[in-house]
C-alpha cells in the first residue's frame, strides 16, 4: 500500500533525467520513488510545465484513508484488543460460511488452519519442518505465516470477502486471536493487545522460514533493530536469461482448477467481454454442451424425470445437493421446502437462477448461471412443485 517511507527517502536520491524516459526497468517502488523526487525538486523537465498546475497534494485525512497497511514491526497497527470468546463469535457470524467453522475450510475456499497445530518444537525454532517437502500437501495459512502483521492487514483490509474493509480493529484483534488460538499458537483466554503482538509474532511456527533476502523491500538494505536484514538493495525485477541450450526441463502444471469447479462462474466462452484479445477460455467440453442441449429438449417434453440431468448439465450440483445437505449453496430439497407450492415464486426463482445473488441463504454468493430463461423456469417450477426425482 501507501509506503511513506519511501516518499521520505527519495528526495536524497540521485535521479537523472534519462532514467526517468525509461520506467519500465525500474520496480514499482522506485518509479514511486522517482515520481516524489521529481515532484520534491521539480527540477527535470517533463515536470516544469506540463502537469504542475493539475490536482493538488492530498490532505492528511485523504492520505489517512489509504495509508491503512500493518507493517512486519507493526507499525501502522493501531492500539487494540481482542479475546478468542469474541472472536468465536464474530468468526461464526461473519467468517465461517467460506472458511469452515474451524477454518478448516468447506469444498471452495482456502484451508487458513486445518488440521494443523503448531509444536512447541516449530514455535521454538520458528520453521515448520513439513512445509520443506511439497509432497506433504499445501500448508494452511497460519502454518506458512511469518509475519502475524499480515494477518491483521490482510482480514482488516480484505475480508469478509463480500463486504472488505468493514471490520473494526477490536473485531480484527479478535478475529486473529481466535485463529491463533485455533492453531495452538496462544491458549483459549489469551488476550491479544497492541502490546503483545510482538510476543505473538516471536512464537509464529513459520516465523524464520522466509526469506528477507530480495529485492522487493524498498529503501535498499537496511538493518533493523534486532539485527535482521531487510531488503538487499537489488529491484524485484526478474533478471533471468532466455535459455537457449541445456535448459533446465520445461516446468509441468502441477495443479490447476479442478474439473468441477471449472464452470462456477458459468462458461466463459459464452461471455462477452467488452475489449481485449482474450474471450475466455472454453471451459465446457464439447460433451458436456451437447448434454446441455439434449437435457435441455428432454426437460421441456418431461420436466420431472429429466430435471436432474439438466442440473447436472449446467453444473449445479457442484454447489447444491439433491437433498437437504448444504455444499456451497442450499439442498434442492430445503430449497423446495422453503417455497412449497408457490407458484407465483417461479418468474422470481427463475431470475435469480439466471442472475444468482446472495442473502438469502448465507453471505456466499452464488453466480450469475449461463442458463436459458427457459431452463430456469423450468427447473424454478420442478422446485415450487418439490423437487421431485
Ligand atoms: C464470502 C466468502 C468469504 C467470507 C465470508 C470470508 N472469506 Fe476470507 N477468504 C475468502 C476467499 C475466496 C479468500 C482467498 C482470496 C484470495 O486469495 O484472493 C479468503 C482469504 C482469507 C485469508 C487469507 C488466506 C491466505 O492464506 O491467503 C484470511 C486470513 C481470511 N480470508 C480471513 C477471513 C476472516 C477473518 C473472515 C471473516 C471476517 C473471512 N475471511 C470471511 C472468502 C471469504
Ligand atoms: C458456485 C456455486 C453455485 C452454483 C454453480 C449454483 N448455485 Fe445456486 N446457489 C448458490 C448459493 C451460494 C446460493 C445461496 C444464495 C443466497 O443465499 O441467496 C444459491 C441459491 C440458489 C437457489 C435459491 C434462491 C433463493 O432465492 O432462495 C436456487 C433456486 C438455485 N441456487 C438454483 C441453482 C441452479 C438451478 C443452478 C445451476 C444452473 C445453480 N443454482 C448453480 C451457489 C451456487
Amino acid at each position: 500500500m501507501f509506503n511513506s517511507r519511501i516518499l521520505e527517502n527519495a528526495p536524497g536520491r540521485p535521479v537523472s533525467s534519462r532514467t526517468a524516459y525509461r520506467p519500465g526497468r525500474l520496480g514499482l517502488a522506485r518509479r514511486v520513488a522517482l515520481a516524489a523526487a521529481l515532484a520534491a525538486t521539480g527540477s527535470v523537465a517533463w515536470g516544469a510545465n506540463s502537469g504542475a498546475s493539475l490536482g493538488r497534494p492530498a490532505n492528511a485525512k485523504e492520505i489517512q484513508a489509504w495509508n491503512i497497511d500493518v507493517r512486519p514491526d507493526f507499525q501502522g497497527l493501531p492500539a487494540g484488543r481482542g479475546t478468542v470468546a469474541e472472536g468465536t463469535k464474530l468468526w461464526e457470524a461473519k467468517c465461517a460460511s467460506c472458511h469452515g467453522d474451524f477454518a478448516d475450510s468447506n469444498s471452495v475456499f482456502p484451508p487458513l488452519v486445518g488440521a494443523f497445530q503448531a509444536t512447541a518444537q516449530e514455535m521454538k525454532t520458528g520453521v515448520v519442518a513439513k512445509l520443506a517437502n511439497p509432497a506433504d500437501g499445501f500448508g494452511t495459512s497460519l502454518e506458512k505465516l511469518s509475519s502475524l502483521s499480515t494477518l491483521f492487514d490482510y482480514i482488516h483490509r480484505a475480508m469478509p470477502w463480500t463486504s472488505p474493509d468493514t471490520l473494526s480493529w477490536d473485531e480484527t484483534y479478535s478475529l486473529v486471536d481466535y485463529l491463533l488460538n485455533l492453531a495452538n499458537i496462544v491458549p483459549a483466554n489469551f488476550v491479544l493487545t497492541r502490546d503483545n503482538v510482538q510476543q505473538v509474532q516471536d512464537k509464529l511456527p513459520n516465523r524464520n522460514d522466509m526469506t528477507w533476502n530480495h529485492g522487493m523491500w524498498p529503501g535498499g538494505r537496511q538493518i533493523l533493530a534486532d539485527g535482521k536484514v531487510l531488503g538487499n538493495g537489488g529491484i524485484p525485477d526478474v533478471h533471468n536469461k532466455e535459455c537457449m541450450k541445456d535448459c533446465a526441463p520445461t516446468p509441468v502444471v502441477a495443479s490447476s482448477i479442478p474439473a468441477y469447479a471449472m464452470n462456477t462462474w458459468g462458461d466463459l466462452q459464452e461471455q462477452t467481454r467488452a475489449w481485449g484479445p482474450i474471450r475466455g477460455q472454453l471451459t465446457l467440453t464439447r460433451a458436456e454442451r451437447e448434454a446441455r442441449q439434449k437435457a435441455s429438449q428432454s426437460a421441456a417434453s418431461d420436466p420431472n424425470a429429466n430435471i436432474v440431468a439438466l442440473l447436472k448439465a449446467h453444473g449445479c450440483i457442484a454447489c447444491h445437493s439433491m437433498g437437504d445437505t448444504k455444499l456451497v449453496g442450499p439442498g434442492y430439497a430445503e430449497v423446495a421446502k422453503k417455497y412449497a407450492g408457490q407458484k407465483s415464486m417461479v418468474a422470481e426463482l427463475a431470475d435469480r437462477i439466471v442472475k444468482g445473488g446472495s442473502g438469502t441463504w448465507g453471505s456466499i454468493q452464488m453466480p450469475p448461471q449461463s442458463i436459458s430463461e427457459g431452463d430456469a423456469r423450468l427447473i424454478a417450477g420442478w422446485l415450487v412443485d418439490g423437487a421431485k426425482q
